[in-house]
């Protein structure tokens, strides 16, 4: 049997940060460093981990040997991180509130300030500095889920999301960067830092804080499951055995990371109902996707999921025969495809199911796709003026 995924819920044991490495680290530190050191921690930790790290340093530490430990998170993008790195929006410095702390904080700015404004380097607290970097994290995740909980609406209303989201984000106090609805947020950040906050928020007794955030990620697995069941109620209430090409298996474009990736739960919603899949993405190795499709994490029966999919180097030979196209990633690529050409080799009806909103949609209704989208459902003028005299025969289920 082929299990879902386990829901974020389900996931309570994995949302303490593991700490083992590093522990290991600042051991080594204390072990080999000599002199007066700073030590800087970039990496995404949980809150107070600076303070771990400076027990362990102080406890092990050796005469002539003295540290300070800053917090200097950094807020990287997959895919845009020299860029991100080269003209931050901000930088961030957090230390011991202390004549050493400052001097230690001020080291660190003056190597920030040979490409770094000083207006944009902020120096907080080491407590503040970790825990705006969940907050950053959680704020971001906050907004996909939020414009992906209106998309829902949208869907169920006639409104279109893209309006909303534009109409939305031209509000200055709001801005309208992360309003793209999509299929779910994924990524090795996003859903860690929210699990992470969550569960600091219930050591510290304060369940309101915990359930808030924690409807973030609910939200997030809601959207998956829900664009994974409108697949297969629009291809008749059954998938079994039915071929569909899946393009797209990273988490995001330009990246061959699967992390979280939320292709990987509806694949998995989808191999559950019996779908065959012809996966296709234009970086993420074969391996992978075979790796993260049979982890005992998604599946009990990997055999299985062996037989159901395929992945292929080629998008035109994952559309032979398919009953439908899944959009799962924003590739640029996929824009531009022949989709007539595709269409002409699938089965009848063809289906495209564009679960990253980048498709011309009307285009495509027009050449004979049943066309599906996130928070949009297309009006019955818009499928006449689309279709013209083609309006396919079949009833539509919008
Ligand atoms: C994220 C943050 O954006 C970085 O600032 C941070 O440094 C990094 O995590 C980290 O902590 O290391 P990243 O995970 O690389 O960066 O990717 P994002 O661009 O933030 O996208 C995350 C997910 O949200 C992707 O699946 C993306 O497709 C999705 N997304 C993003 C949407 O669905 N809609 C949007 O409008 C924006």
């Amino acid at each position: 049997m082929l299990s879902p995924p386990p829901s974020s819920k389900q996931k309570q044991k994995g949302r303490a940060a593991d700490l083992k490495h590093i522990e290991m680290c600042a051991r080594k530190i204390a072990e080999v460093a000599e002199g007066n050191k700073i030590v800087v921690e970039k990496s995404t930790v949980p809150v107070r981990a600076a303070e771990s790290i400076t027990h362990i340093l102080s406890a092990n530490t050796r005469p002539g040997v003295s540290f300070q430990v800053l917090s200097n998170p950094e807020f990287l993008a997959e895919g845009t991180a020299v860029e991100n790195l080269l003209h931050p929006d901000r930088v961030l410095i957090g230390g011991e509130e202390s004549v050493e702390g400052d001097e230690a904080v001020a080291q660190l700015t003056w190597i920030y300030n040979h490409w770094v404004p000083t207006e944009k380097i902020i120096t907080t607290s080491t407590w503040s500095s970790e825990l705006s970097k969940l907050a950053s994290n959680a704020f971001l995740a906050q907004r996909v889920s939020s414009i992906n909980a209106i998309s829902a609406l949208c869907e169920a209303t006639g409104a279109d999301v893209s309006q909303v989201a534009v109409a939305v984000g031209k509000d200055s106090r709001i801005g309208s960067k992360f309003l793209q609805a999509s299929v779910g947020f994924g990524g090795s950040c996003f859903q860690k830092d929210l699990l992470n906050l969550v569960y600091i928020a219930e050591c510290l007794n304060l369940p309101e804080v915990a359930m808030y955030w924690q409807q973030v990620t609910d939200m997030n697995e809601y959207q998956r499951t829900r664009f994974a069941k409108r697949i297969v109620e629009c291809l008749f209430n059954t998938v079994t055995d039915k071929t569909l090409a899946v393009f797209g298996f990273a988490f995001k474009k330009n990246t061959g990371d699967t992390r979280e990736s939320p292709a990987i739960y509806v694949c998995s919603h989808l191999l559950e109902e019996s779908a065959r899949l012809n996966i296709y993405d234009p970086k993420v190795e074969c391996k992978q996707i075979e790796h993260d499709l049979t982890s005992a994490a998604v599946t009990s029966d990997p055999e299985r999921v062996q037989q159901l999919i395929n992945i292929y180097s080629d998008p035109y030979e994952a559309v032979k025969d398919a009953h439908a196209i899944v959009v799962l990633t924003e590739w640029d690529e996929f824009i531009s495809y022949d989709y007539r050409k595709m269409l002409s080799v699938m089965k009848k009806p063809a289906f495209i199911f564009d679960g990253r909103k980048i498709l011309d949609h009307e285009a495509l209704i027009k050449i004979g796709f049943h066309t599906e989208t996130i928070g949009k459902r297309f009006s019955r003028n818009t499928l006449l003026r689309a279709s013209g005299d083609h309006f396919p025969s079949f009833s539509w289920t919008l």
